[in-house]
């Protein structure tokens, strides 16, 4: 088992956004041809971020991180008004939390939060390795900032040391924060992709996708135990996420609600399409059947967004359009207010560029941020409309 590849949204899985079941093996097949350049790409590390920055940032009292009035205290930050709470919800992964080389600290992602803050009031987290739930709760604390997570536990279908491992980085730093600032556990990230994958492929909903997904709901029924068992003075909803393609719905009848990733960008739109696109496919795909089942979990977008560059050449487009900043404002322009308006929940795909999954991953992966890797703005305008 490859754990850091376990940890990473890789091309393969984010690309089976889009499966009738028809078109399945034909996926799979392209999906390994992708998986297989992904190795090469591992040489071309050296692609530089470019910055554009606005605001004051990098300030001495808070090095790479927004400027402090007072340098020991994080919550003394310094807004930029080129910033808006315009996200209903934005992913992320605080850098260094992929074991087996946890080199996050408090610092670093004190100065996420606090950039963050600024853009949404909502944040999700994939996992809970590297003691990322306690870290990210303790910047928002610091910070004095107002944001809810939804902590993860990212489960290896294979193996059950590390749903456990995480079962206890979360109970622990529940116990030391609270539940304030806690909107949510979710259970699971493509367990059932990668269930389905590993074991041939094929419908989630077929009978060897009911074998995963017992896996899978033994483990949300073990988090809402751990739950009970702590009496807390509030109920936690437990959650999954996956692919929106890839939903089982003994899954989503398991669980308070359901994450889908709905990425235009995999799905080969236009830029001009990809709003709307993205809309009808969660509309279709996921909201109404969802509205089907006896529970009616709540249903958001997981992850969606658009990369700005890749780091090959072949990746440069998705066949209809470039990898570009000015597509992601686009993407920005004709999405986020809309999607606002309409109710939908989603988690825009995502904080920062990430050199982890570029090196590891190539192509797109590491270029879907908002800000670059060291905390600058990239060259676009967040729109001044502000996310229920
Ligand atoms: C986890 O992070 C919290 C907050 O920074 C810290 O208090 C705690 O000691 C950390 N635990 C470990 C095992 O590093
Ligand atoms: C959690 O899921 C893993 C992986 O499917 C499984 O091996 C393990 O038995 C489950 N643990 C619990 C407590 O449900
Ligand atoms: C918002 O809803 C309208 C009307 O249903 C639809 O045409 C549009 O595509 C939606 N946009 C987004 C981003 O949700
Ligand atoms: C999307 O475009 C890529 C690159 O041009 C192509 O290889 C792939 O077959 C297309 N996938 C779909 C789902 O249309």
């Amino acid at each position: 088992m490859s754990e850091p590849e376990s940890r990473g949204p890789s091309k393969r899985r984010k690309w089976i956004i889009v499966g009738s079941v028809a078109a399945l093996l034909a996926i799979i097949a392209i999906a390994v041809g992708v998986g297989v350049g992904v190795t090469q790409s591992n040489k071309n590390k050296n692609s530089s971020a470019a910055s554009s920055s606005s605001g004051s940032r990098g300030s001495s009292s808070n090095p790479g991180g927004p400027k402090q009035s007072d340098p020991n205290d994080p919550s003394t930050f310094e807004t930029d008004p080129n910033l808006h709470k315009a996200f209903y919800a934005i992913a992320y992964t605080p850098e260094g939390s992929q074991l087996p080389d946890c080199g996050n600290n408090l610092q670093n992602v004190i100065k996420d939060i606090q950039l963050i803050s600024q853009i949404t009031t909502r944040i999700r987290l994939y996992g809970a390795d590297c003691n990322q739930s306690a870290l990210v709760l303790e910047a928002i604390r610091q910070t004095k900032t107002n944001l809810q997570v939804f902590l993860g536990n990212y489960v290896i279908p294979s193996d059950s040391t590390p749903y456990s491992r995480q079962k206890e980085l979360i109970k622990q730093a529940i116990q030391t924060y609270g539940t304030d600032h806690i909107a949510g556990i979710t259970v699971g990230n493509e367990f059932m992709l990668n269930y389905m994958l590993d074991n041939g492929g094929g419908d989630p909903n077929s009978a060897i996708g009911n074998q995963g997904a017992s896996l899978l709901i033994a483990n949300v029924t073990d988090t809402r135990q751990m739950l009970a068992d702590m009496k807390l003075p509030k109920t936690i909803p437990v959650g999954n996420s996956d692919a929106g393609a890839w939903f089982n719905n003994k899954v989503l009848e398991a669980v308070d609600y359901g994450m889908a990733n709905v990425h235009p960008w995999f799905a080969n739109t236009t830029i001009q399409d990809a709003a709307a696109w993205t809309n009808q496919f969660f509309r279709e795909t996921n909201v109404q059947p969802a509205a089907n089942l006896p529970n009616k979990p709540k249903m958001y977008i997981a992850e969606t967004g658009w990369p700005t560059k890749s780091s090959d050449a072949a990746n440069a487009n998705n066949g209809a359009s470039a990898a570009s900043v000015e597509n992601l404002q686009i993407f920005i322009d004709t999405f986020v207010c809309q999607a606002n308006n309409n109710g939908t929940g989603y988690f825009f795909f995502e904080f920062s560029d990430e050199k982890w999954k570029d090196n590891q991953f190539g192509g797109v992966e590491g270029w879907w941020g908002l800000f670059n890797g060291d905390r600058s703005l990239k060259n676009i305008k967040i729109p001044s409309c502000i996310a229920p």
